[in-house]
């Protein structure tokens, strides 16, 4: 007996390729992406059922569904524990569909106030805090400095990435008190299959 890939996962992916083909930039791409996420992805009840049983990525990891081989696009997913705080960073030159599939998280954007990335300084000011809300996903742009923050309860998402980051390129992080800035590898990426 074959696993069987869940249904709704395996149509978001034909569609992406169907978009990727279709349109030569990631910010069409993208923007399509968010649209066909909230509306057949997030909200299909065979997966809100399926991510209860995710296990925690706590330890800066990622759940890793599914790398296109030929458009290079990615699909993850990330497990919060109640209280999770998420550090300030940015996804470097990839775009990130941020899309919440269980739970509530909230979403801050900043500003670079001052910028001296050469000698690992930046000033970082909030300008955003947004809730999300299972069902909603959140676009965010190359470059755009952002936290993830968790609430008082478990929260699931599910990431599509325009690129493969981890392993390829490096990507900003910022330490919102002292202005640190340094660039590290994303988070460590964990094969896991979407299959009923
Ligand atoms: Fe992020």
């Amino acid at each position: 007996m074959g696993k069987k890939t869940l249904p709704a996962f395996e149509k978001f992916v034909n569609d992406l390729r169907d978009i990727w083909a279709e349109f030569p930039d990631d910010e069409t791409r993208m923007k399509r992406a968010h649209v066909l996420m909230e509306r057949d992805l997030l909200s299909d009840p065979a997966l809100r059922e399926h991510c209860k049983k995710w296990p925690s990525t706590e330890g800066r990891k990622n759940l890793l569904f599914y790398t296109d081989p030929e458009y290079g696009f990615v699909i993850n997913g990330v497990v919060r524990v109640p209280g999770r705080t998420g550090s300030v960073h940015d996804h470097a030159d990839g775009w990130v569909l941020y899309g919440l599939l269980d739970g509530t998280e909230s979403l801050e954007r900043f500003r670079a106030v001052e910028s001296r990335k050469d000698d690992g300084y930046v000033k970082v000011e909030l300008v955003s805090d947004t809730k999300g809300e299972a069902g909603k996903a959140d676009l965010v742009p190359p470059f755009d400095i952002h936290a993830e923050q968790g609430s008082d309860i478990r929260s699931v998402a599910v990431i599509l990435r325009s690129r493969v980051l981890v392993g390829e390129v490096l990507q900003g992080r910022y330490d919102r008190e002292t202005g640190e800035y340094y660039e590290g590898s994303g988070p460590q990426q964990i094969p896991y299959e979407l299959s009923a």
